[in-house]
């Protein structure tokens, strides 16, 4: 299966990912996850990353679609992936139907998880508390919301007019999420 996760910022993409992942047995693609390794292990690119990361701005375009055709290039996602974070505007998404034409695996599926506005501050909210990522602070968190408004959820129009895109409520427990984007993926088998 090849699925690219929609959603924005605290409506469960990661969280979803996590179970999806054992469940189907293909990697987890989280760029997030791959962006903050990168700043922990102080790389290169990590130090690039951190400063635009911090303030709730996309990093550059070069640099993502450079991270994630080596990721998809990677043994393990022959079988299929879960993208979590990308793509996250219209380039983004234009050039990865470019990449996935080209390694011949065509998306399967988007899904995009809607969740309320005030559900997902509440959430980021809890876990800055819970695990002090440091872009979930409130100004960072506003911006992060910001930049999903303008820049990515216009991807969520792109993947509906080629007809590749369901909506998934992501409200409730994650055990019925789960639930309901297994229900789609069984469609999509
Ligand atoms: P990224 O790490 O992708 O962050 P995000 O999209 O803002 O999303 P989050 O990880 O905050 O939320 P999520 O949807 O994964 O929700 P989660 O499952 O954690 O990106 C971070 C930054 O990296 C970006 O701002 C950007 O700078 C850069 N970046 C990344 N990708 C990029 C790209 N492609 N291009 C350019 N820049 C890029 O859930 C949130 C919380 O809610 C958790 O605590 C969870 O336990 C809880 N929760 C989950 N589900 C439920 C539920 N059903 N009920 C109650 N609580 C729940
Ligand atoms: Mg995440």
């Amino acid at each position: 299966m090849r699925i690219v996760l929609l959603g924005a910022p605290g409506s469960g993409k990661g969280t979803q990912a996590a179970i999806l992942t054992e469940d189907l047995q293909v990697p987890h693609i989280s760029t997030g996850v791959l962006l903050r390794a990168a700043v922990e292990a102080g790389s290169e690119l990590g130090q690039k990353a951190k400063a635009v990361m911090d303030r709730g701005e996309l990093v550059s375009d070069d640099i993502m679609l450079g991270l994630i055709e080596e990721r998809l290039q990677a043994e393990d996602a022959k079988g299929g992936f879960i993208l979590d974070g990308y793509p996250r505007n219209l380039s983004q998404a234009s050039a990865l139907d470019v990449v996935l034409e080209r390694i011949g695996q065509p998306l399967d599926v988007a899904i995009q998880i809607d969740v309320d506005t005030e559900q997902v501050v509440a959430r980021i909210a809890k876990r800055a508390q819970e695990e002090g990522r440091s872009d979930d602070s409130e100004e960072t968190v506003r911006k992060r919301m910001q930049v999903y408004q303008e820049q990515t959820a216009p991807v969520v129009d792109f993947y509906a007019d080629k007809g590749q895109l369901t909506r998934v409520l992501g409200e409730g427990t994650i055990e019925e999420v789960n639930h309901r984007i297994r229900a789609v993926l069984q469609t999509e088998a």
